[in-house]
């Protein structure tokens, strides 16, 4: 059978990232230009200074992966782009490049949920098992979805208010921790003991999520705490805080793969980088017995490679766009 190389195009926020895949799995070059350091002064991604980055680059990450695979356009089977959700001007630039090298090249432009490409993140690790659940975890997503087959998507649940990776931001924020907050929680936590009492969120029946009132208890207690004079031990925050995050994830999970009689599980998004939800997720399927995958660190955060190994499957599924295609900042997955 012939390989099908398929170059994939992600700025759906701070990241221009430009990949090559080849048949869906492996990986021949991935460049990622993060604007992490210019946005952490802001203490947070500022969308126009995203939007200009965005076009600073793409053309430079795109010639880096083009030299890094030692390949020319001409030689891609079709190119794959993030089309949303995502912030509107930073979308819009990788749009504007995967059409022109369509139409330049003459090539089929597939267009690819952002979601969608974080849960093929998977792809690029093994092929999926179906029936899975996926669970989202990200800075503006936190879904449990069932997937039937490929671009078969029903959602069980998500959060009713805040994402968990943006709950972990605004967290960090509060113990003046620089933007991205996620990763410097993750770290602080290792060094602490969950020695503060925080809420468990929205313990219902339903596959939802809260972070929000998770998030106003942090800081509710920094404001006591200071009132009383008390230092706040940051480890020991982080530690709490992070239990709690992610246990409430992890309950709700393995709800849904009971309920379901699901047994294979995927975890997708940034927060899937977080050590403790790691390994939580991996004792509870160990203990239901269920199958689960979790991507490499460097495939869960944003990058094209998971835009380019879900290109793969939507492209023999036939799922091409005209050039009509929009950028969306809000759009439903599928
Ligand atoms: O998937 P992603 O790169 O962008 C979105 O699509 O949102 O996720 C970014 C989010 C940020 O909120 C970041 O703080 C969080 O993922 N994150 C983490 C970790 N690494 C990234 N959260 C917790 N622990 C981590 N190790
Ligand atoms: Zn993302």
């Amino acid at each position: 059978m012939k390989d099908i190389y398929i170059l994939g195009i992600e700025s759906s926020c701070d990241e221009t990232s430009v990949s090559i895949v080849k048949n869906g799995c492996e990986d021949i070059a991935t460049v990622i230009s993060s604007q992490i350091d210019i946005h952490k002064e802001y203490g947070g991604v500022v969308p126009e200074i995203a939007s200009r980055h965005h076009v600073k680059n793409i053309t430079f990450v795109l010639e880096e992966c083009l030299e890094k695979a030692n390949m020319k356009i001409e030689e891609v089977d079709a190119i794959a782009i993030t089309y949303g959700p995502g912030l509107i001007g930073s979308l819009l630039i990788g749009l504007e490049a995967a059409k022109t090298l369509a139409y330049i090249y003459n090539k089929p432009l597939i267009p690819i949920h952002h979601i969608a490409g974080h849960i093929y993140a998977n792809s690029l690790v093994k092929p999926l098992e179906f029936p899975l659940l996926a669970l989202v975890a990200s800075g503006g997503h936190t879904e449990l979805i069932e997937m039937k087959d490929h671009f078969d998507f029903e959602k069980l649940g998500g959060t009713l208010d805040d994402a968990i990776g943006e709950c972990y931001d605004k967290v960090a924020r509060v113990m003046n921790l620089e933007y991205p907050g996620g990763p410097k929680i993750d770290k602080l936590a290792l060094e602490g003991e969950p020695t503060y009492n925080l809420p468990i969120p929205l313990k219902d029946d339903s596959y939802n999520f809260s972070f929000s009132g998770l998030k106003s208890a942090v800081i509710n207690l920094s404001h006591n705490e200071s009132q009383r004079g008390n230092i706040l031990r940051k480890e020991d925050l982080a530690s709490s805080f992070q239990k709690v995050a992610v246990e409430s994830v992890t309950t709700k999970t393995k709800k849904a793969l009971l309920d379901k009689n699901l047994h294979h599980l995927i975890i997708a998004g940034g927060v899937a980088a977080n050590k403790r939800l790691r390994d939580e997720i991996i004792k509870m399927a160990e203990e239901i017995g269920v199958d689960v995958s979790i991507p490499p660190m460097k495939y869960c955060t944003d990058n094209a490679a998971m835009i380019a190994s879900a290109g793969y499957y939507a492209h023999k599924l036939g799922r091409c766009a005209d050039f009509s295609l929009n950028s969306m900042s809000s759009t439903p997955l599928k």
